[in-house]
């Protein structure tokens, strides 16, 4: 070969990298995404989980625990996300004081429901399926724990934004419960 055909060679795949990339690539995803339809697929809520999954570029490249690692990841975040919306809410409503003991206690019951997640991450590390899907259905129950303190005030009215969030969190988690079970528990 000519030391110009050999520069060309050498140069081409530098000029077009997605001629070269592309194929694989592309065939790379399709493999993994079928892992992620198919295990979609066995959750209650398919919708919800090819979004969550497809929101994280990381889904592409793992296996099923992996995905489930991910999703308890992804609940972990809705539920921090709620315990600082409440904790803002108590911030601003500092003269009703039912309004704030139930705040309160549900800021702690979304804190929890972190916690038990986080305790599943560490469960699923350890190939625990059992305990850590014991520990989805504990994070599942704790924004219903909060959803009940609003009903022992009839006063109070349960905030539809917080209604929202309990439906999020309960989702995603049911979506993960789902992924575990595939594992086999
Ligand atoms: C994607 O998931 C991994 C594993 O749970 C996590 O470490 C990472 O932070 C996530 N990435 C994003 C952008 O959320
Ligand atoms: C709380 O009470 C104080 C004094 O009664 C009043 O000035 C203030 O507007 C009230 N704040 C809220 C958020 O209701
Ligand atoms: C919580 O979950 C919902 C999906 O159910 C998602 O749309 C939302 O972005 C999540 N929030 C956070 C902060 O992760």
């Amino acid at each position: 070969m000519g030391s110009l055909g050999f520069l060309f060679l050498v140069l081409l795949p530098l000029s077009f990298p997605q001629l070269f990339f592309q194929q694989s690539s592309v065939l790379l995803v399709r493999g993994d995404a079928k892992l992620i339809q198919r295990t979609c697929k066995s959750t209650k809520h398919y919708d919800l989980c090819l979004s969550s999954l497809r929101s994280n570029s990381s889904s592409l490249k793992v296996d099923t625990k992996g995905l489930a690692t991910i999703i308890i990841g992804i609940g972990m975040a809705n539920a921090t996300d709620t315990y600082s919306y409440l904790s803002s809410q108590l911030l601003s409503n500092t003269n009703d004081t039912a309004l704030k003991t139930v705040l309160k206690g549900c800021a702690d019951k979304y804190s929890y429901a972190n916690d038990a997640l986080q305790g599943a991450l560490q469960q699923l590390a350890l190939d625990s399926y059992d305990y850590a899907y014991v520990q989805v259905s504990a994070a599942v129950d704790y924004p219903n724990v909060c959803h009940n303190a609003f009903k022992r005030y009839p006063g109070l009215t349960y905030p539809p934004e917080l209604a929202l969030r309990e439906q999020a969190l309960e989702s995603v988690c049911d979506v993960a419960s789902g992924i575990i079970d595939l594992l086999g528990r």
